[in-house]
């Protein structure tokens, strides 16, 4: 039994071995029509609990459906909704759902309560979401970007605006899949010292670059994410808004970078904030692919936790 808690604590052969496995069931898949199971049912028998104590669209459909499309079944709760959200422990939720599910998602707030869940638990726990991490979004760009120009070590992705978790999964991976980072962003929200050290131990360069016009310089991908994330008080909007407009990915900040860069956001955007409608919209844009690999990244992702 493995846990998916994030892409520096899992081991970076079973990272590229579920990168290729989530590309060859989309291989398969392609040409099928919607709604059609998999061939093969790995997860027949099995149930899965997805919970969310924030919002959420692409985890919470891709999750759903893939564990459908591979014949298991699902349930997707609220946090609030539950006893979790009126004071009973994560411990003891995590004992009692182990003994009716299968393996556990959950979308929450605090890493803490991610890693007690993992911890308490005995079945797999995976992390759709905290607000320090968003491992499952990385390892769909990952898919994303291999599908479009092959391996993603060896090239360089740039980071445009806030310093998120999205932003600190993809430190992760860069120290994993062995590509170099770019930071580029006002200083108050540069990445945490302690991902910018974990890539930069694993050999990776990694650089902060407050000139976004230099720092996209040689780019192979450009990557942004909303200025103000879920766990980000709203009263920060306006101060955030203004140190971060100089980093708006538009067209000018694209064409600096390579000619065959391409341009990734997770999603949800606010256009026009932190991206332009002609980036998102335009051809270096694989936002809707990054959006499908979702779902054909964690099915791999659920396989390799259950050992399935
Ligand atoms: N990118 C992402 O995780 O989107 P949702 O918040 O809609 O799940
Ligand atoms: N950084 C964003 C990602 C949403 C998928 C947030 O945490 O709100």
């Amino acid at each position: 039994m493995n846990h998916f808690l994030d892409i520096h604590t899992t081991d970076t052969a079973d990272l590229r071995a579920i990168i290729d496995q989530a590309a060859a069931m989309k291989a398969a898949r392609q040409g099928r029509h919607k709604g059609t199971p998999d061939d093969e049912q790995p997860l027949k028998g099995r149930m899965v609990a997805l919970i969310f104590e924030k919002p959420s669209t692409r985890t919470r459909v891709s999750f759903d459906a893939g564990v459908r499309q591979m014949g298991g079944q699902t349930m997707v709760l609220s946090g609030s909704e539950m006893q979790l959200g009126h004071g009973e422990t994560i411990a003891d939720t995590a004992r009692v759902l182990s003994r009716y599910v299968d393996l556990i998602m959950l979308r929450t707030f605090e890493e803490s309560v991610i890693q007690e869940m993992a911890e308490y638990a005995s079945v797999p726990v995976i992390n759709g979401l905290t607000n320090r991490t968003h491992p499952c979004q990385i390892m769909a760009d990952v898919l994303t970007y291999e599908e479009h120009r092959g391996p993603i070590a060896g090239k360089k992705v740039v980071w445009a605006g806030d310093g998120n978790n999205v932003c600190a999964s993809l430190l992760h991976a860069a120290g994993q899949f062995g590509f170099d980072f770019t930071f580029t962003g006002p200083q108050p929200l540069d990445p945490e010292n302690e991902w910018i050290r974990y890539a930069r131990d694993k050999g990776r360069d990694v650089v902060i670059e407050r000139d976004p016009m230099k720092a996209v310089e040689g780019a192979d991908l450009v990557v942004t994410d909303t200025w103000v994330s879920m766990h980000d008080s709203q009263s920060t909007k306006e101060r955030r808004h203004n140190q971060l407009r100089p980093y708006q990915v538009n067209e000018r900040l694209m064409a600096a970078a390579k000619p065959d860069a391409l341009f990734m956001h997770c999603l949800p955007a606010h256009r026009e904030d932190e991206v332009t409608s002609a980036v998102m919209d335009g051809p270096q844009s694989v936002i809707w692919d990054e959006a499908e690999n979702r779902l054909h990244a964690q099915k791999a992702v659920m396989r390799w936790c259950l050992g399935v």
